[in-house]
C-alpha cells in the first residue's frame, strides 16, 4: 500500500524501512507533524501513519479523506490526538500499536526516579566542572519508601513490578483494579485520595481522557505529602503545569520528572537550540533543580521501534487484504472510558 509517514525522524525511518522488507508497502517519508496544513501532502496515499505530536483533528482528517486517504496507523498507543468521531464519519479507519514496550516507558519512568532522587543529573554537571564536592546531593533509600501508581495496565504494571525490586510498598489506582496485581505485587489497591496522602512517589500511567486532563490538579497536589517526588511519562496534560510549578515554588513537590508536557506540541522531538523558548510554562519548569525534563522519549529503545514498526505495517497490511483489524481504535471506545 503507498503510505504517507508524517513527522519521520531518523530512527523511525530506519526501524520502519527494516520491517518493510516484510511488507513491502511503498513508504514515502515526511518531516512535518500532520496538520490541517500539512494533510495535503498525503493525497492520492490509501494509508497514513501518524505520530503523537501530529493534530488528526476533523479539518486535517477531511483533507485526507478527499485525498482518498481510508486508514490511520498511529505509530503510538495513545490515540487523544485523533479526532475519532470525525474519522468515522468520513469512513477512515483508525489503528494504533497498543503494546510495544511497556518495559521501554516504566524503565524511563524509574530512571526519572533514580536520577531526580541522586541529583544524577546535577553530579554530572558538577564534576564535568571539576567541583567534586557532595553538597546538596544527598537522596533517599528507594527501599522501604511507598510509590503510589496510578494506571495498572500494562505500563504501570511493569513499572510496580521494578518498584517491588526495590523494596518498596506499593499503593496502586485504577478505575478497573485488578486481583492479580495485588496478588504478583503485595501491592493493594487504593482510592486515589489514600494514595495522594500516603505516598512518597507517585507515578502516572494512565491514558488522556476527558476524565483525566489535569488529574494533577491544584487540588490533587495539596492532598499529596509534601516533599512528593511525582513522575509522568503518561500524556502531559494529566498535570496542570500551573498548579505543578505552584507546589514547586512552596517547596510543597520534593521533584517532578516529566517525560510529556501539556503543550510539546510544537516543541518536543524538535532542535531549537538556539531559538528562544516561547513557552513561558516549560521554561519556568526547566529553572528548578529538581525538575528533569526529558523529550517524550519514554518509549524510545530498538525494542519499541521494531516492535512499533512491525505493528503498524501489519495492520496496514491487514487493511489492505480486508482483513479483520485487531488493533483498531473506534469512537465509542473514547466514549465508554470511564472517568474518574
Ligand atoms: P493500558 O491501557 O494498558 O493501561 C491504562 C490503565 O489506565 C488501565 O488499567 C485503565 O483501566 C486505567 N485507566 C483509564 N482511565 C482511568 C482513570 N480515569 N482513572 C484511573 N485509571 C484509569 O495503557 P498503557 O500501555 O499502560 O499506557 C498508558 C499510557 O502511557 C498511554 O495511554 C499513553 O498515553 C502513555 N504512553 C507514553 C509513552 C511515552 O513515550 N512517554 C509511550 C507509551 C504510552
Amino acid at each position: 500500500m503507498k503510505v504517507a509517514v508524517f513527522d519521520t525522524h531518523r530512527y523511525d525511518r530506519e526501524a520502519l524501512e527494516a520491517s518493510n522488507a516484510r511488507f513491502g508497502h511503498a513508504l514515502v517519508f515526511f518531516e512535518p507533524r500532520l496538520t490541517a496544513q500539512t494533510a495535503q501532502l498525503a493525497q492520492g496515499f490509501p494509508g497514513v501513519c501518524s505520530f503523537v505530536n501530529d493534530k488528526v483533528d476533523a479539518a486535517a482528517l477531511e483533507v485526507l479523506a478527499a485525498g482518498g486517504t481510508r486508514v490511520v496507523a498511529l505509530r503510538s498507543a495513545g490515540y487523544n490526538h485523533v479526532d475519532l468521531v470525525a474519522a468515522a464519519r468520513l469512513g477512515i479507519r483508525v489503528v494504533r500499536v497498543p503494546e510495544y514496550s511497556p518495559y521501554a516507558v516504566a524503565e524511563h519512568a524509574v530512571a526519572l526516579v533514580l536520577a531526580l532522587n541522586r541529583r544524577i543529573h546535577q553530579a554530572y554537571a558538577r564534576v564535568r566542572d571539576w567541583n567534586f564536592s557532595l553538597d546538596g546531593l544527598v537522596g533517599f533509600d528507594l527501599h522501604g519508601k511507598t510509590v503510589g501508581v496510578v494506571g495498572t495496565g500494562r505500563i504501570g504494571r511493569a513499572a510496580a513490578r521494578i518498584f517491588r525490586g526495590f523494596g518498596c510498598r506499593l499503593l496502586c489506582f485504577d478505575v478497573v483494579p485488578d486481583p492479580e496485581v495485588e496478588l504478583e505485587l503485595g501491592a493493594q489497591y487504593v482510592p486515589l485520595d489514600t494514595l495522594y496522602r500516603d505516598a512518597d512517589i507517585i507515578t502516572l500511567h494512565v491514558p488522556l481522557t476527558p476524565g483525566t486532563h489535569h488529574l494533577v490538579s491544584a487540588e490533587a497536589l495539596g492532598k499529596m505529602k509534601r516533599g512528593v517526588m511525582l513522575i509522568n511519562t503518561g500524556r502531559g496534560a494529566l498535570i496542570d503545569s500551573r498548579a505543578l510549578i505552584e507546589a514547586l515554588k512552596r517547596g510543597h513537590m520534593g521533584a517532578a520528572g516529566l517525560d510529556v508536557y501539556e503543550e510539546e506540541e510544537g516543541i518536543f522531538f524538535q532542535d531549537l537550540s538556539g531559538k528562544v523558548l516561547q513557552d513561558d510554562v516549560l521554561a519556568r519548569l526547566l529553572t528548578f533543580p529538581n525538575v528533569l525534563v526529558t523529550s517524550h522519549q519514554a518509549f524510545l529503545t530498538r525494542e519499541a521501534l521494531g516492535n512499533i514498526a512491525d505493528t503498524t505495517l501489519g495492520s496496514l497490511q491487514a487493511f489492505e487484504r480486508g482483513e479483520p483489524l485487531a488493533h483498531e481504535v473506534k469512537a465509542e471506545q473514547v466514549l465508554r472510558t470511564p472517568a474518574r
